[in-house]
């Protein structure tokens, strides 16, 4: 039997590079060696407000975005995470199994608070519900950005608190970060992880970007005061260049760059990446073209992954005493 694999993406703002090179490529690339399962996790997402109709057609967005980078619905499971209800219902469980303090310690709650005006329970909640997205299937590989890695820790420690205090119920997931591009820096400020979030013009590149906006926010990309790509001393904004272009077209190395003026250098990095990113965005409009396509692969992988959520939770609901109905 091959070993499963989970992993999410949040269907708030746009989907950017960092989510493509830190994930989306990645499960594309592994997703034939497992049984892979992608999640639209939309009940992280309301863990700060969404308008509803955006989110409404974010989700699906998303969705499509997972089949234009790679994701074959035929190979995969593409899941909404709200459609199978054991998400939700294991990360109560688990709530109950996990100290308040292993919760505070987390850097991104830590960083997302402090933007809050109001912090709702949810978004101190939000990693035990990723551990729950996790363990819900059982899965054995987590392939996600280097920004994730804290948290599945956390998930790790959850699942063994659990199995120590009930028996043994959850195999221990391991965290899967890519070779290149597990942090893809901001292009305006290549000290902070590109992120959905950031409110910068030329923070950065959206997968659906126009070549023309691509050249654009790339030639206004931060740098440093050299006039030449020197490979043995390259500040953050070149190197975080460097990492996109290799990440895009592996032949773009640091050798074949030595000495490039920035002006020319940063061409090169544009055409790389709008070459990788054309198929994909060809791709999303041929699927988005056909209204019902993206729905009937969204209740395809429910349908395949419900009876594995609904199993995990009759074992947890059996270690830990609840009720489960006999017939
Ligand atoms: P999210 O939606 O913020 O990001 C989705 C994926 O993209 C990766 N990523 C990056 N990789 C490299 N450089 C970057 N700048 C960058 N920004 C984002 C993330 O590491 C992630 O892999 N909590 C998660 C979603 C989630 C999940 C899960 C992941 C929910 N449940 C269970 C794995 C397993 C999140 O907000 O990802």
């Amino acid at each position: 039997m091959k070993a499963r694999v989970l992993s999410g993406v949040q269907p708030s703002g746009q989907l950017h590079l960092g989510n493509y090179l830190g994930a989306l490529k990645n499960w594309a690339e592994i997703q034939s060696d497992y049984e892979s399962i992608f999640c639209i996790v939309d009940l992280h997402a309301i863990t700060v407000y969404q308008d509803p109709q955006e989110l409404t057609s974010k989700i699906r967005e998303t969705a499509a975005l997972f089949i234009a980078a790679g994701i074959d619905p035929k190979e995969s499971s593409i899941v909404v995470q709200s459609s199978v209800s054991g998400h939700a219902e294991l990360a109560w469980m688990l709530t109950c199994v996990t100290p308040l303090g292993w919760l505070n310690r987390m850097t991104q709650f830590k960083a997302k608070a402090e933007k809050q005006a109001t912090v709702g329970a949810g978004l101190l909640q939000y990693p035990v519900l990723m551990a729950a997205d996790i363990l819900v299937y059982q899965a054995k590989i987590v392939p996600v950005g280097e920004d994730q890695s804290q948290h599945l820790e956390l998930a790790r420690d959850i699942a063994q608190r659990f199995n120590s205090m009930y028996g043994a119920t959850f195999i221990m997931p391991e965290t899967r970060l890519p070779a290149v591009g597990a942090r893809i820096m901001g292009l305006d400020d290549p000290t902070t992880k590109m992120s959905k979030s950031a409110t910068g013009a030329n923070h950065a590149i959206a997968l659906l970007d126009e070549p023309g906006v691509i050249r654009k926010k790339i030639a206004r990309a931060t740098t440093d005061s050299e006039p030449a790509v020197d490979p043995e001393n390259m500040g953050p904004g070149v190197a975080n260049l460097l990492t996109i272009a290799h990440a895009c077209d592996p032949s773009v190395t640091k050798s074949v760059v030595a000495g490039m003026r920035y002006g020319d250098f940063k061409k090169l990095v544009a055409e790389a990446v709008i070459s990788r990113l054309k198929p994909i965005q060809q791709k999303y409009r041929e699927i988005t073209a056909d209204a019902g396509y993206i729905d009937s692969v969204l209740v395809e992988g429910q349908q395949r992954v419900l009876p594995i959520a609904e199993d995990t939770i009759k074992k947890v609901k059996t270690a830990m005493g609840l009720y489960v109905a006999r017939r």
